[in-house]
């Protein structure tokens, strides 16, 4: 299984690790990678991408255009992002990115919350948003572990 994953700050890295650890836990063969090269010989693939400015990084736009354009068995989309009061607020997919999901078959995009916080901030906008009480750590573990298990019980069908 493939995890790839667009980052600028390291938070939605550490979403794909903790994916890419439950599907190791369950027994399969994950290879994890920021998206520039991969091998396109997987039984399913997991990609995702911060959101910035509601645009996906463009490394892993790549990655979803790599995989649409020959899809493996499985394919599963998230995004992260929605900090402070919002980070439970599904995000709606850019849309190139929303076309490329179904070219991929990947059903829907999943929005995970986001993190915005020293010392991994980057960027006078995101430091900004921190001197403006915005900052925190949004993204829920669990939730994204209990996602990630029901794609290795897809898996093991
Ligand atoms: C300049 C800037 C723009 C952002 N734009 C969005 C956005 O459009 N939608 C969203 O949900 N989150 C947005 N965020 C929040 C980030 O997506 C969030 O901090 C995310 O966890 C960063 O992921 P990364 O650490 O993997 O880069 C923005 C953050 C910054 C600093």
């Amino acid at each position: 299984v493939l995890v790839a994953y667009g980052s600028k700050m390291g938070g939605t890295a550490g979403i794909a690790e903790t994916i890419a650890a439950v599907l190791r836990e369950r027994g399969h063969d994950v290879v994890l990678s920021p998206p520039d090269r991969f091998g396109k010989d997987v039984d399913g693939a997991v990609i995702g991408s911060a959101l910035y400015a509601g645009r996906w990084r463009r490394q892993a736009v790549r990655a979803l255009k790599v995989i649409a354009s020959s899809p493996p068995p499985h394919v599963w989309l998230f995004h992260s992002g929605p900090i402070g009061e919002d980070a439970d607020e599904p995000q709606r997919p850019p849309k190139e990115v929303a076309a490329l999901a179904e070219k991929a078959g990947a059903a829907d995009v999943v929005t995970f919350g986001g993190r915005l916080e020293e010392p991994s901030a980057r960027g006078f906008l995101a430091k900004a948003m921190i001197r403006n009480g915005r900052g925190g750590d949004f993204r829920d573990m669990d939730n994204v572990a209990a996602w990630a298990a029901t794609i290795a019980d897809t898996l093991e069908q």
